[in-house]
């Protein structure tokens, strides 16, 4: 027995690694979470996506819109990694570095890009409008962004990783041998090569902003934990959006479930001992693709405005709709949440009667699952029930106690029917609009 064995295990089961995922199809708040939890943790570690994630930070009157850079390198003391599940243009990447630079955010030292994460190209770019206008009426509603076609090339052996950007030569040539291959493909399919004067100069010169950031993050990640260093794991995109669980194919390119997490950083899935899940009151949608709750257009109007529900990287109106219980139950056995957060309490302020969707019927039956395809999602009809709304300011409240009865009522009526805590409640969208009730699994981890 080694001599500090003991003291040795007790100090590792202290060690944490805490998942944060959205719960809904993206834009729950999970930026705002993340945000407010870092402050307990080392490090804070995004596994999936690139920057079609738009993750919105409010303190101090300052707006921080990060998208690939995970949300807790606002706090100074903090590390973050962006890990090899992640997709990466390097152009957009300084771009966000320059970014938080302008607002006296340091970065140097504390942010680390895995040298394993697939680069994002140009012509990905190009690809993902050229697919999108393909599919006409059918279109995804992509952020056009790249992304799923940098999957695509990931997953067909061809991509070009961070690592590989470090090493001139051996970059120079891969890069011909995938343009031509590319330019094959978009001669045969669009009837023209791919614009790609001056992509190696231009790319050897992002490569010399982020050379100082590449690391082995797996190894950085799973030293710190067995050091007894905390991490949370930031989520993007959402459970609806899950490239395998998710409302395919209106659906990002990537595992934005807890599961990604575990292959998205390369730390064991046994290190995460807690799953956070973050809902709206109600649910917003970016882009095309069934939405069983979605409101008619008056009343997603008034909540678009009052919820200021615009799309963070695109500007794109978010489509608006009522809580769905079918899609958070099957996101907390999906993703195993532990804890649910409810963010955007306040936005129904000042809502007469709050309906809420506790199941599907299709064609007259109950539904038990959510239908694996498109098709039939379309035509569910929702169950709802209608609460009374509390008509009375919410924002910025930070204790429980001070909720309306009728508030308080919402959320223990959605915390019964999941059977799961509600570990924090947000009530404005800057950093300290904040309640965490007491005694819950959530309080524990911070
Ligand atoms: P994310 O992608 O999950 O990080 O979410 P986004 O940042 O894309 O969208 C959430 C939006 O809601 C942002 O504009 C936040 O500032 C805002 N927000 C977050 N929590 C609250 C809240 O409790 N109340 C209000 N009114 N806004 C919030
Ligand atoms: P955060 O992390 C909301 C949506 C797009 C589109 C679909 C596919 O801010 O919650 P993509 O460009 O990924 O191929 O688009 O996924 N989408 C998001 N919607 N929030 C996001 O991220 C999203 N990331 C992708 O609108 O419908
Ligand atoms: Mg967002």
């Amino acid at each position: 027995m080694p001599e500090n064995g003991v003291s040795g295990l007790l100090e590792k089961n202290k060690t944490k690694a805490i998942a944060v995922v959205g719960a809904q199809w993206g834009d729950e708040g999970k930026g705002k979470v993340v945000d407010f939890m870092a402050s307990s943790f080392d490090y804070v570690a995004r596994y999936a996506g690139g920057h079609n994630a738009g993750h919105t930070v409010i303190f101090n009157r300052h707006r921080y819109v990060l998208q690939l850079i995970p949300s807790g390198i606002l706090r100074p003391e903090k590390r973050a990694v962006i890990g090899p599940g992640t997709v990466v243009d390097p152009a957009a990447l300084v771009a966000e570095l320059e970014n938080l630079k302008k607002s006296g955010i340091e970065v140097r030292g504390r942010l680390f890009l895995s040298n394993r994460a697939h680069l994002i190209f140009p012509y990905h770019r190009e690809m993902d409008r050229a697919a999108e206008s393909a599919r006409g009426e059918a279109k995804i509603g992509t952020t056009s962004r790249g992304i799923g076609p940098a999957y695509e090339d990931k997953m067909a052996r061809r991509g070009i990783r961070v690592s590989e950007l470090l090493e001139p030569q051996r970059f120079e040539e891969k890069l011909a041998r995938v343009v031509a291959e590319k330019n094959a493909i978009s001669s045969a399919a669009y009837g023209h090569p791919l614009e790609t004067a001056g992509l190696l100069e231009q790319y050897l010169e992002l490569a010399a902003h982020i050379r100082g950031l590449v690391a082995d993050t797996a190894v950085l990640l799973n030293d710190a934990l067995d050091q007894g260093q905390s991490v949370l794991v930031e989520g993007a995109q959402g459970t609806m959006l899950d490239i395998d669980h998710g409302t395919y194919p209106y659906v990002t390119s990537s595992s934005a479930t807890s599961g990604g997490a575990a292959t998205g950083l390369g730390i064991p899935p046994t290190r995460i001992v807690g799953v956070v899940g973050v809902t709206k009151a109600y649910t917003t949608r970016v882009g095309s693709g069934p939405f069983p709750t979605e409101m008619p257009d008056l009343d997603a109007k008034e909540v678009r405005e009052r919820g200021n529900e615009f799309g963070a990287v695109t500007g794109r109106p978010r489509r608006c709709g009522w809580l769905d219980l079918a899609v958070l139950r099957y996101a907390k056995m999906l993703n195993g949440i532990d804890s649910l957060v409810v963010t955007k309490l306040d936005v129904f302020d000042e809502q007469a009667e709050i309906k809420i969707c506790t199941g599907y019927l299709h064609k007259g039956q109950k539904l038990h699952e959510i239908p694996p395809d498109v098709e039939t999602l379309s035509q569910v009809e929702p169950e709802y029930r209608t609460l009374p709304g509390w008509k009375k300011p919410t924002q910025g409240i930070r204790d429980v106690k001070e909720l309306p009865t009728a508030a308080r009522d919402y959320l223990n009526f959605i915390s019964d029917q999941l059977q799961v805590e509600i570990g924090m409640i947000s009530t404005g969208p800057e950093r300290d609009a904040t309640i965490i009730p007491r005694g819950t699994k959530l309080a524990s981890w911070l």
